[in-house]
């Protein structure tokens, strides 16, 4: 019996040396690096340039040249992209344990080549050589994605003429339209080829938008007549204020509208009215602190990550009420935009942009408005979401989603974008109109 414990101290001696020799499971294996990530000098701000990942197509089943692109923007202002991708949309994500890196089933990058930029700089890794240099306004973030985006395709040989999307969410309901009201009116002939606009749960026209929260709120039964007319009133002073040109002072009205809305409902997040608690972007700001993670990813190891920018959200406060509309009207004339929303949101969801669509000046506005909304089926039978369509506008209401619309429902946001850019499924075939009002037939 005497031997057993020598035995035993001999064997743990043993798993003792061997566990130290062997390092710890890397945080990114092989298969989850992105294609390629670095810095994109922006030429008009010498000094300061844009981080990126990019994740090649998973499954090139047309020639590299002809694989779809797809850029991907977050809000904020101020919020880093390194949270589409490493929560909502990229190929490997963190999103239910700390710094453990899953395969994401509905990732974006199956069929096209995905970039994700931090945009402006200042943002997450990207570098902004001063605070006078972040941009003020929408027409200086359009000038420095366009540097950026330019750099990267020049970088990349065979990339000159693949067909570009640019995507984004809630403040890219800014940039997107932004970037691509620049390329179709000034760089038409330029290096990116762009072939559509995508806007998930965006801000684009916020007079017109925070106009519809006490509405919304209060025919979903969230709020009482008294606490609708609170809202209004609180909606109001952001309008007045937008009315005398006090654009930051009409932002911060805006927020003390989005407060009053979560003391009223009492949600853990506005941004999705199912969760118990916010979005976990908390889980992306560790996992980018991790020394590994910037190692692999070319980031200096002094940087410190953080998913969304106080500095930058100041510099822009000024242009979060300005309207893009009007960007969004010259686009649809051009090439294809699509709005889609998770309807979970209680920030920036359906109604909020459907009140805005509706005042677009776009000749095809009345065949859009009376075109078919399809019901869009899931796999088993399950309800996706709804789909209209009419010419070059897409809008989509995702079911069971909030703010985050590829968090909450990946393999469904997946379909969609792939079946918006391919143009199959329900964004195939003819137009469909409904059964429509005389007014309409008679003209056609
Ligand atoms: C690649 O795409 C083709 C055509 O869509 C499909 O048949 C094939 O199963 C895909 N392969 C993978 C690995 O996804
Ligand atoms: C919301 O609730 C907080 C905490 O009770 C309070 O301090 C704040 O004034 C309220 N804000 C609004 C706009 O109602
Ligand atoms: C990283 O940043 C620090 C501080 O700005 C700087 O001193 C250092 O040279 C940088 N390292 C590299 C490898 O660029
Ligand atoms: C729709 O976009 C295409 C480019 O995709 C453009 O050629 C066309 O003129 C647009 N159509 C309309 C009716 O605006």
């Amino acid at each position: 019996m005497e031997h057993v414990p020598t035995l035993f101290f001999l064997l743990s001696t043993l798993f003792l040396a061997v566990s130290v020799v062997s390092p710890p499971p890397p945080l990114f294996p092989d298969e989850a690096l992105p294609t390629k990530s670095g810095y994109l000098p922006v030429k008009p701000a010498p000094g300061s340039s844009m981080f990126y990942t990019f994740y090649e197509a998973q499954n090139l089943t047309t020639s590299l040249a002809d694989t779809p692109l797809l850029v991907w923007l977050q809000g904020g202002p101020g919020c880093s992209s390194m949270i589409g991708n490493f929560y909502e949309l990229g190929p490997w994500r963190v999103v239910s344990r700390p710094n453990q890196l899953e395969p994401n089933p509905g990732a974006w990058n199956r069929l096209f080549g995905l970039l994700f930029i931090d945009n402006p700089i200042g943002v997450g890794f990207s570098i902004a050589a001063s605070k006078q240099d972040i941009p003020r306004n929408q027409r200086q973030v359009a000038e420095h994605l366009y540097a950026a985006l330019v750099e990267f395709i020049e970088q990349n040989p065979g990339f000159e003429n693949r067909p570009v999307y640019i995507t984004g969410e809630s403040y890219a309901g800014k940039y997107v339209p932004s970037i691509g009201y620049y390329i179709l009116k000034e760089k038409p002939n330029g290096k990116v080829n762009l072939k559509g606009l995508a806007i998930g749960n965006g801000l684009t026209d916020p007079v017109t938008q925070v106009q519809t929260h006490a509405v919304n709120v209060y025919y979903s039964g969230l709020v009482n007549a008294k606490q609708r007319q609170e809202i209004e009133k609180a909606q109001e002073i952001s309008v007045t204020l937008v009315k005398s040109l006090k654009w930051r002072e009409a932002a911060d009205a805006r927020t003390e509208v989005l407060t009053l809305l979560g003391n009223m409902t009492g949600f853990a997040t506005l941004y999705n009215t199912a969760r118990a608690i916010p979005y976990r972007t908390d889980l992306v700001v560790d996992l980018l602190n991790q020394r590994e993670t910037k190692l692999v990813l070319g980031v200096n190891e002094t940087m410190r990550f953080e998913d969304c920018s106080d500095l930058v959200e100041d510099v822009l406060r000024g242009d979060v009420m300005k309207s893009v509309k009007f960007m969004v009207e010259y686009a649809v004339e051009r090439t294809k935009v699509l709005l889609y929303q998770g309807m979970l949101d209680l920030r920036d969801g359906v109604v909020s942009t459907e009140e805005w669509i509706k005042t677009m000046d776009w000749s095809g506005l009345e065949m859009f408005l009376t075109a078919e909304r399809r019901v869009w089926k899931e796999g088993d039978g399950g309800i996706a979401g709804y789909v209209q369509r009419w010419g070059n506008l897409s809008h989509v209401a995702v079911f069971g989603a909030g703010h985050f619309v590829p968090t909450d429902k990946d393999v469904n946001s997946r379909d969609m974008i792939e079946g918006w850019v391919l143009e199959t499924g329900l964004f195939g075939g003819e137009d469909i109109r409904q059964t429509i009002p005389s007014r309409f037939v008679e003209s056609s």
